[in-house]
């Protein structure tokens, strides 16, 4: 990819209102071929760095008419639900060339059960499974795979659809009553996350991640949509990300053709290495939160561009994505009560950022005094890095302390294990 100077020469829109849309109005902003950057709705954080504009990221034509009133060349869609109700299909047909999978396409993380489909007939390494449409279904299955069970929601759930217990009757209970749940072999080893920028045929990995998704110390309490992250993973083998194209990105694209849904955007591929080989435990259809928060501070190629190369078709014209020889930490500050109901209206104060650490908004809002408050589950992702994961996660815990977050609540082992 060319790096020279060029004359700004790109709008863009990115689509979406948490952490993950403001590490990538971030990223882009920093892009000199980028001009402007604006976000819908976005933030209080993203509005430090782009336009915000209230508009309802869920209606797909209130965002293609946004899209061409500011004159977007390219649209960058953060969350799965929007892809999911067609934004994506909605820009694309107003002419404008968007970063984010069709609704046909975006069904690989909206539906459980056609994921397994997919990778079944792609011949993609993963659990075991079973589709269930009644409870007498489901206690045959959990009996099949036996404990630790895994019970699967089939449609989104922002992470929390998902019930991996050794307790029978939670197994039971969880997908009691639901149209169709998926029951799994459970995968043992280390998670790890990798994405990957595709145009449908040509995909580009970026440098895995991996996140902590249940809400406490040790991997105690339920899961979470991630409570931190870091990058990159020094316990992955060398090769494994050229087996994971070979053996499970690739294979998926080509299925996806095949059906006459190509797959064009970020396919985030959730990973476990198990004792018997590499398995995916999901796809998503859109950058993982937190695990974005890690990977594009280390990305030295310029963002914008290759994600406009993607949305056009063009992505053989991009090299290799380039990596700096550093590590990231995130750690999210979540607010009290969350995955459940979270509290909400607390007021936060920010510390300026340091060399080495900054705050990405997640969920916060300001109120009618104009002073920043907590608005969602997780509220501020404290980012750093360092010359290694040790480094990184020091800066980022004593960034931490610096905040002012009454009700704030963060885990004290993010990639303890790692260092
Ligand atoms: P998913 O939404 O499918 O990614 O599941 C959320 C989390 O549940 C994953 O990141 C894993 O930690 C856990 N999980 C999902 N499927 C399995 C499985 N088959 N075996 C063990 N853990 C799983
Ligand atoms: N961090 C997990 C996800 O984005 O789904």
């Amino acid at each position: 990819m060319n790096t020279a100077p060029v004359d700004p020469w790109l709008t863009v829109l990115v689509v979406g209102a948490g952490g993950r849309e403001h590490s990538l109005a971030r990223a882009i902003a920093a892009d000199p071929a980028v001009s402007r950057v604006h976000v819908a709705p976005g933030n209080p954080g993203t509005s430090t760095l782009a336009t915000n504009h209230a508009v309802d990221p869920l209606d797909p034509d209130a965002v293609a008419a946004l899209a061409s009133e500011i004159g977007a060349n390219l649209v960058v869609i953060g969350p799965e639900a929007p892809l999911v109700a067609g934004v994506a299909d909605a820009v694309r047909a107003a002419g404008i060339a968007c970063f984010g999978p069709s609704a046909a396409a975006a069904q690989l993380e909206g539906s459980k059960a056609f994921a397994k489909q997919v990778m079944a007939d792609a011949g993609v390494p993963t659990a075991a499974s079973l589709v269930c449409h009644n409870d007498v279904e489901l206690a045959a299955a959990l009996d099949r795979f036996g404990a630790p069970y895994v019970v699967k929601h089939d449609g989104l759930a922002a992470g929390k659809g998902v019930l991996v217990t050794s307790d029978r009757a939670a197994a039971l209970e969880h997908g009691r009553g639901a149209d169709q749940v998926v029951v799994e072999e459970y995968l043992d080893g280390p998670e790890a996350s990798l994405f990957v920028i595709t145009d449908g045929s040509h995909a580009l990995p970026l440098q895995p991640a991996q996140d902590f998704k249940r809400v406490g110390d040790d991997d105690q309490g339920p899961n979470t949509g991630g409570m931190g992250a870091y990058s990159p993973l020094p316990w992955l083998a060398p090769g494994a990300v050229d087996q994971v194209m070979a053996e499970v990105v690739h294979p998926t694209l080509a299925r996806m053709a095949e059906l006459g849904s190509p797959f064009s955007g970020l396919l985030y591929v959730g990973l476990a290495m198990t004792s018997r080989g590499v398995r995916v435990v999901e796809f998503n259809a859109r950058f993982g939160d937190p695990e974005t928060e890690v990977v594009l501070p280390l990305l030295r190629t310029p963002l914008a561009q290759v994600l406009y190369a993607a949305a056009t078709g063009s992505l053989d014209s991009v090299g290799e994505l380039e990596f700096d020889d550093r590590a990231a930490v995130c750690v999210v500050l979540a607010s009290r009560g969350y995955p459940g109901a979270p509290q909400k209206g607390c007021r936060i104060v920010l510390p300026p950022d340091a060399e080495d650490a900054f705050v990405i908004q997640a969920g916060t809002s300001l109120d009618a005094a104009g002073q920043l408050v907590a608005s969602g589950g997780r509220v501020l992702v404290v980012v750093a890095t360092g010359a290694d994961i040790a480094a990184a996660r020091r800066n980022a815990y004593a960034h931490v302390t610096q905040i002012d977050f009454v009700d704030g609540f963060y885990r004290s082992d993010i990639a303890a294990k790692a260092v």
